[in-house]
């Protein structure tokens, strides 16, 4: 069934086909037959973060910036949901083109630049969700927000969103952004952590309710700067880390149309790099921080990989683009055996 869809959404651009996709999804969801698309995966129940997950294969921010596919998306058998990132300020993002497939290689190469409506929007949407299951809210800073004031972007977000999430992610890795990565190292990170750290235990005191801070990293630093990473991620009692996020070094697709786009590559060329990523982490970090892997899961092998590396649990996203829902059910059998 989704390889005849995806015969037909591979003919539009790219980014036409994201949104003729995600609205036949919701077109289903409300007549009720997206049962017939996807079948929902065995239970695989995994409790992190202090969250009991149904089982451990969840879909990664970027594909639902808005919140506004929860339920659909929900449907087709996901075990968590990552919605955003959003911004304070709704944003158009860069120019299109800007997105662009690399079928040869099963790859996508994104520059979106954080479009998306901003969280009031999105705040209006989860007020009215009928989706119960656990729910991811990736934050970010608008583009015309200087460095110096991300803090600002984030801990505004953060106020907005904390009531309605089952965990708030930190994008500090897209690359798309200008300068946004910068925000992973040295004293731009302490003071960010730090601010974050505060606000957590502040809202949590007054809602009663503790949410879960998690980190997305890239997959371009060394292993000695992950590691300088994850121990600061440790001094400022952050929850978790999502590893990773698209990567900017294009060489193994330079020679593949649109290889040389300007934009963060997921997919297939990222798989190797990412589990590398994981596995770096995970020497250091121990059962003393959850990993979340992602990048490049494009079987259900790829994602046990994953789970050897040392992640508790996974995101789907270009997988889920060039192989439909049936990636979420191989995924959790793979990590099943
Ligand atoms: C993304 N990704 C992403 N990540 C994020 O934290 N916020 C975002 O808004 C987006 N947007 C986005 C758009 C598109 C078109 C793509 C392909 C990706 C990154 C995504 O969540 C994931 O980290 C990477 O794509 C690596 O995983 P895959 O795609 O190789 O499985």
């Amino acid at each position: 069934m989704y390889a005849l869809l995806r015969t037909l959404l591979f003919r539009l651009p790219p980014e036409t086909a994201h949104h003729a996709a995600l609205s036949l999804l919701k077109m289903a969801e409300r007549l009720q037959l997206s049962r017939l698309i996807a079948a929902k995966p065995a239970a695989l129940p995994r409790r992190l973060l202090g969250l009991d997950f149904p089982h451990p294969v969840g879909l990664a921010a970027g594909l639902d910036k808005n919140a506004d596919y929860i339920e659909g998306l929900a449907a087709l058998g996901f075990g968590f949901i990552e919605v955003g990132t959003v911004t304070p300020r709704s944003q158009g993002g860069n120019a299109k083109p800007r997105l662009f497939r690399l079928p040869a290689a099963q790859g996508l190469i994104n520059r979106l630049g954080f479009n998306n409506h901003g969280v009031d929007y999105m705040v209006n949407r989860l007020r009215h969700t009928r989706y119960r299951g656990i729910l991811g809210v990736n934050i970010g800073k608008n583009k015309t927000t200087p460095n110096a004031k991300a803090i600002d972007d984030y801990l505004f977000c953060m106020r907005k969103l904390y009531r309605f999430a089952s965990y708030i992610t930190i994008n500090i890795s897209s690359p798309n952004t200008a300068g946004l990565r910068d925000l992973q190292v040295g004293s731009a990170l302490a003071s960010l952590l730090a601010a974050l750290k505060a606000e957590q235990q502040r809202l949590a005191e007054q809602q009663g309710r503790y949410v879960p801070l998690l980190i997305k990293i890239a997959p371009d630093s060394s292993a000695k700067a992950l590691r300088v990473l994850a121990q600061q991620l440790l001094d400022h009692k952050m929850d978790g880390i999502i590893a990773t996020n698209t990567t900017i070094d294009h060489t193994a697709v330079a020679h593949e149309p649109y290889g040389k786009e300007t934009g963060g590559l997921s997919g297939r060329p990222l798989t190797a790099v990412s589990t590398q990523c994981i596995k770096v982490l995970a020497d250091i970090l121990g059962d003393r921080l959850p990993i979340i892997g992602l990048g490049g899961i494009m079987s259900g092998e790829d994602a046990a990989a994953k789970i050897a590396a040392g992640a508790s649990l996974v995101q789907l996203y270009t997988g889920f683009i060039y192989h439909g829902p049936r990636l979420i059910q191989q995924a959790v059998d793979a990590i099943k055996s």
